[in-house]
């Protein structure tokens, strides 16, 4: 059976400066959606570390480094980056529609293992 999208709207792309990330709270969750020069990605505004705010990180690349103790997660996977531990963040489907961003609360994603990581990064980057 195939599950509907529910896609929310959330607040007009301007409102996110580039390579920057802002916190919202939908359905429920806490968010952070962050622009990467004009692409919006989102992802929990929680690191699973000790639950650093995430969107107060600097972001470099595709990756945001969380501002407590400096875990640095993959904006597309969610992956921890060379981090001591396995541990990852759920990522949310994301797009931008008429200038406002919406994103896909009920699907958003979570990857176990840097092998999964592989593949489906890859494919974000075919889809690019
Ligand atoms: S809370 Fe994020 S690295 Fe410690």
């Amino acid at each position: 059976m195939i599950s509907q999208s529910n896609w929310l709207r959330v607040t007009p792309s301007e409102n996110i400066p580039s390579l920057e990330g802002r916190s919202v709270q939908i359905g429920g969750r806490e968010i952070a959606i962050f622009n990467l020069h004009g692409r919006f990605v989102t992802i929990e505004n929680k690191c699973p570390h000790k639950g650093g705010p995430l969107c107060d990180g600097i972001v470099s690349g595709t990756t945001v480094v969380c501002p407590l103790h400096g875990w640095r997660f993959d904006l597309d996977t969610g992956l921890a980056v060379r981090a001591s531990l396995p541990a990852c963040v759920t990522t949310f489907p994301t797009r931008v529609e008429d200038g406002v961003i919406l994103v896909d609360i009920d699907h958003g994603s979570r990857i176990e293992s840097e092998e999964t990581a592989a593949s489906s990064l890859a494919q974000i980057r075919l889809q690019d």
